[in-house]
């Protein structure tokens, strides 16, 4: 008998393709990461992301109202400060009436039932554009670490749900987990950026909030004494066992489409959910390509977040995620 098996069969039509497909795309997949500025009626375009927006509160309320009718239920927010409000501790970032506190608020007045998480890092704060404490060519890691804690307590006070460290900083995750329950925030949730690597990819996202680091002497450059080095396997699922060990609950790996055979190590290896953040070099790659007409748009983004989740994601973190959902919704 030729050929032994016809796997064509299965293939035949829709009908039978979506009979046995076996990753499926849904709103619920997704987190929705919104840039926040000060001002009023404020949607701003960012250059270098096409369609996508830096929003005062007040858009914001907005935005996260058509989230919701879209079935987008959970949003991870970032705020952009002037530069007249940095400096080397993150300061800012505790204020109990600053933007990312205000945001949190605003969020969860306009539309209750939106999951909100946080940002936890001090780049959008630092005047060095890095994620902790610089000191003689240096990022501290306990001194960040403890700053940190203090900006997470800071942002479950103002109402959020989830903290999202992204900073990379060992022991981060046991210094926020111990400071939450010590001020009796036990029901605040940790996303921990477990698998976060010194990517090439977040240019965009360092354009969206100003947070590049600085050209100065005594600044690191870039972020690999702290953010993982992409040559590294093995190294990724020891971070993440350790944030699990920590207080993690749900781990994240970032970039994404790199980074799928990192994913599924992950998921073979521990039972928490795991989210992926397809960053924003992910996302003006693919807005470019389809500009100069070399890609079709809406095909290769529901390739793209499919392969994400086949990889193993249970959360996506992305900037398409409206386009997505707009495309399954019909
Ligand atoms: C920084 C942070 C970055 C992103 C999220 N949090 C950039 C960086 O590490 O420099 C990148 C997200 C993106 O590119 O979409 N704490």
């Amino acid at each position: 008998m030729y050929p032994i098996k016809r796997n064509r069969r299965l293939r035949t039509n829709e009908a039978i393709r979506s009979l046995v497909r076996e990753t499926i795309i849904s709103p619920n997949d997704f987190l929705v990461p919104l840039f926040v500025v000060e001002g009023k009626g404020v949607k701003d375009e960012i250059p270098s992301m096409p369609n996508y927006y830096r929003l005062s509160i007040d858009t914001l309320q907005k935005e996260v109202k058509e989230l919701w009718s879209l079935g987008l239920k959970s949003v991870l927010l970032f705020v952009k400060v002037d530069d007249k409000l940095k400096d080397n501790k993150g300061t800012e970032a505790l204020n109990p009436n600053g933007l990312m506190q205000r945001s949190i608020k605003a969020v969860k007045d306009a539309c209750p039932g939106m999951l909100v998480m946080t940002d936890v890092a001090l780049d959008p704060f630092s005047c060095y554009g890095h994620d902790g404490i610089v000191e003689n060519g240096i990022i501290l890691n306990d001194e960040s670490s403890e700053v940190l804690a203090k900006m997470a307590l800071s942002h479950a006070k103002a109402g959020a749900d989830f903290i999202a460290p992204s900073d990379m900083n060992d022991g981060r995750t046991l210094q926020i987990r111990q400071l939450l329950e010590q001020e009796g925030f036990k029901n605040t949730g940790i996303m921990a950026y477990t698998a976060k690597y010194a990517s090439s990819f977040y240019g965009p996202f360092r354009d969206a909030l100003d947070s590049a680091p600085v050209d100065l002497v005594d600044v690191p450059k870039d972020k690999k004494t702290y953010q993982m080095d992409y040559g590294n396997r093995i190294e990724a699922v020891r971070e993440t066992l350790i944030d699990i060990e920590e207080g993690a609950d749900i781990v994240m790996v970032k970039p994404g489409l790199c980074y799928l055979d990192i994913v599924r190590d992950i998921k073979n290896k521990v039972d928490v959910p795991i989210a992926v953040y397809q960053v924003s070099g992910e996302y003006s790659m693919l807005k470019a390509a389809a500009e100069k007409g070399w890609l079709d748009h809406d095909a290769v983004m529901m390739e793209q977040v499919t392969a994400i989740k086949r990889a193993g994601a249970d959360i996506i973190a992305s900037y398409f995620a409206k386009d997505v959902v707009k495309i399954i919704n019909g």
